[in-house]
This record gives structure tokens, C-alpha cells and sequence, in this order.
């Protein structure tokens, strides 16, 4: 039998990349549609590299829907989408909102669009913890109701679901899985390939890899008077290998058709929640490296802590994360080190 084919938007990025490598070990067949607006396609050479695997890109606009689909169409059939591709930062959403709506939104609508053309059964979404907005309870469950959109970003995360849940009911015969990240982080242990944006990193991890190399001369933690351990915000960070393969699960479970209903949403995150400070402190004893840092006033917009209830993730996806925060930050100085040589 021959290996399941999966086009996966995005394969270039951080968490496409990571998710691509998992997909080749685990025997799959991938093609990547990536445009390179906040990526290098140098990254094609860390996966092969790492898998002995050359990995076609096609590299094309999604959100430039006749195009798009014109260009994918001569690399199919596809047995299935992972969907990464969308611009991310929250902080230049804000300045350009309809940027965000036309490069996401627009792009998740080219997805249906190839799974009618091309006849492609199931979807993978990545969405986020942010569209929980400020959760009452916590950790949160995929029961918690959408919150007010905290952003154009978020907005576009909640869209994104709210259209795949309306197309996946009432297309018979395609499934899908949105797959809600809390904070992925961290980098393939080889050093080869990790988080590497175009654009200015604000994740706290790669901030304190950076701040750690000197290339920041000190990072700032946005508030220290929130109700928590130490007074800083709470997160659930999950290891970007673990994340990869919560996706390779996803698409087995579609494939073998082993959903009960034609779409889900899971939360993905480690249950944890972790502080700034003990972040801060767990990369210093992970790597020996000091990072400087200063307390702030808090930032607007920020969640004083969200962390993930997973349990539907690992009992019907089978998903254990296996990688702790000591772990992630000694992979995340690894690559920045690896990455500035
Ligand atoms: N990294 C996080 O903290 C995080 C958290 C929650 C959700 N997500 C979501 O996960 C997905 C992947 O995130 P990431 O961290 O790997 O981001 P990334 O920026 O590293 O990867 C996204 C990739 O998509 C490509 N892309 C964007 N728009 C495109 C378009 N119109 N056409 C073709 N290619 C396009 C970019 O060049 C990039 O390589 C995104 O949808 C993001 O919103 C990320």
C-alpha cells in the first residue's frame, strides 16, 4: 500500500516544520505550500537533513484562491491538509487588522476550496488557547465558551473554527480536527531546525534565548503583581515535538476514520501552568546561562493565566506529551546558539 499523501500549508514555519519531520518518520508523504512571508525555505534542508527526505515546497500565496489551487492541483491527490499557514503576531494584527483578515481567513477558505477541487477528505486546523479569550475557570476544557476576541489575530482563530465547524457538518463525507495550542516552544533536539520568523520574536521563549545570546539586553516581564506563585502570568508551554505529533495523531484518527463526529476541537497543552519567573529560572538551571531581566508593568491584553485541561486529547487521540519545561529551553538555546553560528 502506498503512503498517505498530506499537504501541509505553512511547512516552512516553526511548527510546520517540526510537524513535517514527524510525518516522514511516521511514514507519510508530504508536500509543503509555502510562500516564505515569515519563513526561510533553508528549512527544507534542516528536514532533510534530520529524515533523509527531500521535501517538495510549492511556493505559492493561499490566500490568493485561484492560484493557489492551480499550483497545489498539479501535486495532488492528497489524502489530507495540515493548516498552518497564517501570519501570527498579535502585536502587528493590531496595526493591520484586514492584513490578518485577508492573509488568514482568506487562506482558510482556499483549504475548503482544494478539499472540494481536489477531493481531499480531512483537515487539520491549527488554532489557539486565545480563543478561549479570558477564561473564567481553570484549566480550561473545550467545553469553556469562545471568549471576546482579544485581537484581529484571535479573531482570525475563531473564525477560522466557526467556518470549519459549519463546512465539516455539512460537507458529508470530510472531517476535520482543529487543534487549539496553548504555547508551543522549544526545537527539534538535532538543532537543525526550530523557531526562526522573519518577523521580531515576542514569544517569551525564543525573547529569553535571544536576551540569553545578547542580542536583547534584557527582557521584560510584564507585571509581577497578577494572583499567582510569584506574581507573574501563568502559561502552559508544550514542547514543539510533542505539538508535531499531537498532528500525525490527528490524521490517523481521521484517516482510519476514527472520529465520532465530521469535526473536533482538542486542547493542546500540557495541563501545567508555568509562571514568567519560573520559565526565566528554568532555562537558567536547563543551560547554566544567565538572562537579564526587569519587571514592567503589566501589558495590555494579557491573560493572567490560561492552561489546558487535555484529557480529551489524551484519551481519544491517544496524545502524551513527553518533554517538560527543562527540556524545551535547553532545545530553544541549543537552536539560537545553532542558528547564530
Ligand atoms: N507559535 C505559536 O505560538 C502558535 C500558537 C497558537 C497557534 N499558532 C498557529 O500555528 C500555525 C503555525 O504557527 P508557527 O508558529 O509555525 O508560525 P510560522 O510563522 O513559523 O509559520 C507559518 C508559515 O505559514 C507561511 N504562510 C503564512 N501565510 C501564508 C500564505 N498566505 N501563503 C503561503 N504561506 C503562508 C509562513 O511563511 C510561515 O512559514 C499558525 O496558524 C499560528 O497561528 C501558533
Amino acid at each position: 500500500m502506498s503512503s498517505p499523501r498530506i499537504l501541509v500549508t505553512g511547512g516552512c514555519g516553526y511548527i510546520g516544520s517540526h510537524t513535517i519531520v514527524d510525518l516522514l518518520e511516521s511514514g507519510y508523504e508530504v508536500v509543503s505550500v509555502d510562500n516564505g512571508i515569515n519563513s526561510s525555505f533553508d528549512v527544507l534542508d534542516g528536514i532533510e537533513a534530520i529524515t533523509g527526505k527531500r521535501v517538495m515546497n510549492i511556493d505559492v500565496d493561499l490566500s490568493e484562491t485561484a492560484e493557489a489551487v492551480a499550483a497545489i492541483k498539479e501535486h495532488g491527490p492528497f489524502d489530507g491538509i495540515i493548516h498552518f499557514a497564517a501570519l501570527k503576531s498579535v502585536e502587528e494584527s493590531v496595526f493591520k487588522p484586514l492584513r490578518y483578515f485577508r492573509n488568514n481567513i482568506g487562506s482558510t477558505l482556499t483549504t475548503m476550496k482544494i478539499m472540494e477541487d481536489l477531493n481531499v477528505p480531512h483537515l487539520i486546523f491549527s488554532s489557539s488557547c486565545t480563543v478561549y479569550g479570558t477564561p473564567e475557570n481553570l484549566p480550561v476544557t473545550e467545553d469553556t465558551p469562545m471568549g471576546r476576541a482579544e485581537n484581529p489575530y484571535g479573531a482570525t482563530k475563531q473564525t477560522g473554527e466557526i467556518l470549519y465547524d459549519q463546512y465539516f457538518k455539512n460537507k458529508t463525507g470530510k472531517t476535520g480536527i482543529s487543534l487549539r495550542y496553548f504555547n508551543p516552544a522549544g526545537a527539534h533536539p538535532s538543532a537543525l531546525i526550530g523557531e526562526s520568523p522573519t518577523q521580531k520574536a515576542t514569544n517569551l521563549v525564543p525573547v529569553i534565548t535571544e536576551t540569553a545570546i545578547g542580542l536583547r539586553e534584557s527582557l521584560m516581564v510584564f507585571g509581577d503583581d497578577y494572583p499567582s506563585r510569584d506574581g507573574s502570568c501563568i502559561r502552559d508551554y508544550v514542547h514543539v515535538t510533542d505539538l508535531a505529533r499531537a498532528h500525525t495523531l490527528a490524521i490517523d484518527h481521521l484517516l482510519k476514520q476514527m472520529n465520532h463526529r465530521p469535526y473536533e476541537v482538542y486542547n493542546l497543552g500540557i495541563g501545567q501552568g508555568v509562571t514568567v519567573l519560573e520559565a526565566i529560572h528554568a532555562f537558567q538551571e536547563a543551560t547554566g546561562v544567565n538572562v537579564n531581566y526587569m519587571i514592567g508593568p503589566r501589558r495590555a491584553g494579557d491573560v493572567a493565566a490560561i492552561y489546558a485541561d487535555n484529557t480529551r486529547i489524551t484519551d481519544q487521540l491517544g496524545w502524551k506529551p513527553e518533554q517538560d519545561i527543562q527540556s524545551i529551553m535547553r532545545s530553544a538555546w541549543a537552536w539560537e546558539k545553532a542558528r547564530r553560528k
